[in-house]
């Protein structure tokens, strides 16, 4: 969003890349913050979701911890000012050399996902003398109705503990001198518009906590991940999404008890919709099925979450100056089929070298960028330092 502010600028500019909209990444970090400050809750970034170093920049500003799913995560934040207090790391499989780092930079938690992960880290920690602080991440089988593809909670995935293990884990627990469990967590899944489903999952964090209080635990942290979706289909509409109606579905019906603090880690919610692809039309043509297909100059390699989640992205174009719109298929170069990022979008007539753009690309967008076919990843320019 906000390309159009700046289009003689980006016009100018080699094709592929993104670019970011800081004004929009500030309002909407405003808006987090003030709605999660009103309960006290506290927010961490997952930076997975963007890794740029601008964009942290940005979020430390405002004071949010991060949300990490590698050591590079975690060193990453680091290097851009957050403080190591404010960094939870999550991570279905974390390597010895990222559970070492992290260790040394004592961050604030490790949510940990299995019996044979706690052992290491605990092993870890004492060969260094340290002590792990640690949430468990329980997978709540909860079903977030999102894309397939983007859904952690379930039984059937591979995140967190399952509810079949949970009681084996925790008898483990009293041997692993070298940890200190801190609290719970949770996150179901992406992209989740439907709210109803996090009511669902404060139900089971509710049972859930309770069963572990009356194992003896003393829970200070609840951790309940992220999720929050975006409006894809209309950006202008929805730009910031609606945190204040999210954040009050944790106030009213998450049971906190005394003196506990409830941990998000929201991605997409926060960047989604101040990223832009800028892409060039290099041709047009028709298809043996009489479709009028415009090639651009960016691909999946560069944008991948239309071929793999399916996801539709707006696109506009630029500079077209045409009255007539026709029916195109957009598609890239890269030598797949999946290439395309629509089958059927209403475009003012376009042609060679005009400039369109995907919208709500600033989460998940650059970062699953890749080098396929030997292509250059594509830059990235910030509309504050144009
Ligand atoms: N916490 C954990 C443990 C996660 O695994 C994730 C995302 C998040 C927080 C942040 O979720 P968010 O608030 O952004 O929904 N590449 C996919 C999305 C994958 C999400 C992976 N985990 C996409 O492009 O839709």
């Amino acid at each position: 969003m906000g390309s159009e502010r700046y289009i003689q600028k980006l016009n100018s500019f080699p094709t592929p890349f993104y670019f970011y909209d800081m004004e929009l990444l500030r309002r909407t970090l405003d808006v987090v913050t003030s709605e999660a400050g009103k309960y006290g809750f506290s927010v961490h970034y997952a930076v997975k979701a963007n890794f740029n170093g601008r964009i942290l920049a940005e979020v430390n500003k405002y004071g949010l911890g991060t949300d990490c799913v590698s050591g590079g995560e975690v060193k990453r934040s680091i290097e851009c000012g957050i403080p190591a207090s404010k960094i939870v790391f999550a991570g279905v499989a974390k390597s010895d050399e990222e559970i070492r780092y992290s260790l040394e930079k004592e961050i604030f938690s490790f949510n940990s996902e299995s019996r044979d992960e706690l052992e290491v880290i605990n092993r870890i920690a004492g060969e260094m003398g340290k002590k792990a602080t640690i949430a468990l991440r329980i997978n709540p089988d909860v079903d977030p109705k999102t894309h397939k593809n983007i859904s952690t909670g379930k039984a059937e995935n591979k995140f967190g503990i399952s509810y079949t293990e949970i009681e084996e884990v925790i008898d483990e627990l009293p041997y692993l001198k070298n940890i200190d469990i801190i609290g719970i967590h949770f996150h179901i899944g992406s992209q989740i518009r439907d709210l109803s489903v996090f009511e669902k999952l404060c139900e089971r964090v509710n049972t859930l906590q309770d069963w572990f209080i009356g194992k003896g635990f003393d829970l200070k942290h609840i951790n309940v991940g992220g999720g929050l979706g975006i409006n894809y289909d209309d950006p202008q509409g929805e730009p910031i999404p609606d945190f204040k109606a999210y954040f009050k579905i944790f106030s009213d019906n998450l049971k906190l008890k005394e003196g506990q603090t409830l941990h998000f880690e929201l991605g997409r919610a926060i960047v989604g919709q101040c990223g832009e692809l800028i892409t060039r039309v290099l041709y047009t043509k028709i298809n043996g099925e009489g479709t009028k297909i415009v090639l651009v100059d960016a691909g999946m390699t560069d944008l991948i979450r239309p071929a793999l989640y399916q996801a539709k992205h707006r696109i506009k174009n630029l500079t077209s100056e045409s009255t007539r719109t026709e029916n195109y298929m957009v598609a890239g170069p890269i030598c797949e089929s999946t290439d395309v990022f629509t089958k059927s979008v209403e475009l003012p007539e376009t042609f060679r070298n005009d400039l369109l753009t995907m919208e709500s690309a600033g989460a998940y967008g650059r970062c699953m960028s890749m080098g396929y076919n030997l292509r250059d990843l594509p830059k990235e320019y910030f509309s504050n330092e144009l």
